[in-house]
This record gives structure tokens, sequence and C-alpha cells, in this order.
């Protein structure tokens, strides 16, 4: 299975892609969190995406696209994986197109989380993630069952993402709007386009996307 979660800045893509890495058993290639694991290495890719990253912007084409190819290219992706955060252009929507027919594969869905504006601000300054497995949580919808304390890891240490600041997740919405949304449009034209309510609470999106998935391992 390949697939493909669109949406805004706080939409619920990582949380999602969580679930059905877990599920499914395939690989979840997040362009952020590839980006900032370069970022705290200090490599040249980190250095380059930082500013970029902490003003809300997009990093260029090229560097996100090579991140893509060559992870694409390990053996664990051979069974399928999960996009998260990318394509985030109609640019690298393109080069996606390409890679993926150069190796014979192609996407099954691209899932669109759709959540209004308003409830995004919310989400993302209340969100925090355990510094060790990287576990997302939320101060207000998704505690870890022990306080204090990570559900997957045990670990007790936790953090907070630099960009979740609310001067720069208005810039990070801006952006979706400009640079991603039309890459809805794009996806509906290839046929494989599918929303789900992201408004809803976290279970009940997993359950809309099982109900996608299903239809195509029937159809298998
Ligand atoms: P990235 O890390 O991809 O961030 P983003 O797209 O802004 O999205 P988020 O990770 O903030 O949100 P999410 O949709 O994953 O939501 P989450 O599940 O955490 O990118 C960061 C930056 O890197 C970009 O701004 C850019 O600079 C750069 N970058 C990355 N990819 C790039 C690319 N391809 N090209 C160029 N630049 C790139 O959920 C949010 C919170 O809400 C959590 O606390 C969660 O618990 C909670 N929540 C989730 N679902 C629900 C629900 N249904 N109800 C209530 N709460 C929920
Ligand atoms: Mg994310």
């Amino acid at each position: 299975m390949k697939l493909i979660l669109l949406g805004p800045p706080g939409a619920g893509k990582g949380t999602q892609a969580q679930y059905l890495q877990n599920k499914l058993s395939i690989a979840k290639l997040s362009t952020g969190d590839m980006l900032r694991a370069a970022v705290a290495s200090g490599s040249e890719l980190g250095n380059k995406a930082k500013d970029i990253m902490a003003s809300g912007g997009l990093v260029p084409d090229d560097l996100v696209v090579d991140l893509i190819r060559n992870r694409i290219k390990q053996p664990d992706c051979a069974n399928g994986f999960i996009l998260d955060g990318f394509p985030r252009t109609l640019g690298q929507a393109e080069a996606l197109d390409k890679m993926l027919k150069d190796q014979a594969m192609e996407i099954d869905f691209v899932i669109e989380l759709k959540v209004d504006d308003a409830e995004l601000t919310q989400r993302i300054s209340g969100r925090y993630s355990c510094e060790k497995c990287g576990s997302g949580y939320h101060d207000n919808f998704k505690q870890p069952k022990a306080e204090g304390v990570c559900d997957e890891c045990g670990s007790e240490k936790f953090t907070r993402r630099a960009d979740d600041k609310a001067e720069t997740v208005a810039e990070r919405l801006k952006t979706y709007h400009k640079q991603t949304a039309p890459l809805l449009p794009y996806y509906k034209g290839h046929g494989v386009l599918v929303s789900v309510d992201g408004m809803a609470e976290i279970a009940e999106v997993t359950r809309q996307i099982d109900d996608i998935i299903k239809t195509k391992e029937k159809i298998i």
C-alpha cells in the first residue's frame, strides 16, 4: 500500500501516519521529521533548512525530493509506505510521479485530512512529543496514559517544536493554502484523491481511513 497524507499543519498527518505504520507494517516517510533530524545533527541539509522551517516557509524542492528519492529505494519501502508532508508543491508531486514510475510503483490513495484553519492553531499550540521515540501527544486531546510517561517507550522526556509558535503557525497555514492546496485538484485529476473529516476525533478519523484502505483490500 502506498499512501500520501495531505493536509494543513496540525491536520493530523503525523498522528494517522503513526497508526498506519503500525497497522500496515509499512514505512512512514515524514519529510518534516527527516528535516528536523537534519537540523538537530547540524548537517549541511539541516543548516540550509533551519531558518526556512523556523519562518514557516518551504525548504527548496530539490532538497526534499532527494531525501524521498533516496528513502523509497530502501528495502523497508518495498512493501509500501506512507508519505507524511510530501509532496507539498506541484514540482514535488511531479518529481514523485516520475520517481515512482521509474520503480514501477504507483500511489493507491492520497488521503486529504480536511480541517478548518481555526482548529489548527489550537491543536498545534498544545502539541508535544516523546524526545526518545517521537510519539505525539497533546495537552488537551491526547495525554499519555500515565502522566509524564510515554505510552510507547516509557521515556519521561518530552519536547515541543520550534515552529509551533502562533506567528509561525499563521505563516505555515498561508504557505499551505498557496503552495500545497493546488495538489488537491492535481490528485483529483489522477483519480486517487479521497477526503476524510479531519475535524472528527482521532479514533473516528482513523476509522474513516481504515474504510478507505479496505476498499482496496477488497479489490485485491
Ligand atoms: P511538517 O513536520 O510536515 O509539519 P506540518 O505539515 O506543518 O504539519 P504538522 O506536523 O504540524 O501537523 P500534522 O498534520 O502532522 O498533525 P499532528 O498529527 O502532529 O513540516 C514542518 C516544516 O518542514 C514545514 O513547515 C517546512 O518548512 C518543512 N517541510 C516539511 N516537508 C516539506 C516538504 N515536502 N517540502 C518543503 N518543506 C518541507 O497533529 C497535531 C496535533 O493535533 C497533535 O498534538 C495531535 O495529537 C492533535 N490531533 C491530531 N488529530 C487530531 C484530531 N482528529 N482531533 C484532535 N486533535 C488531533
Ligand atoms: Mg507532522
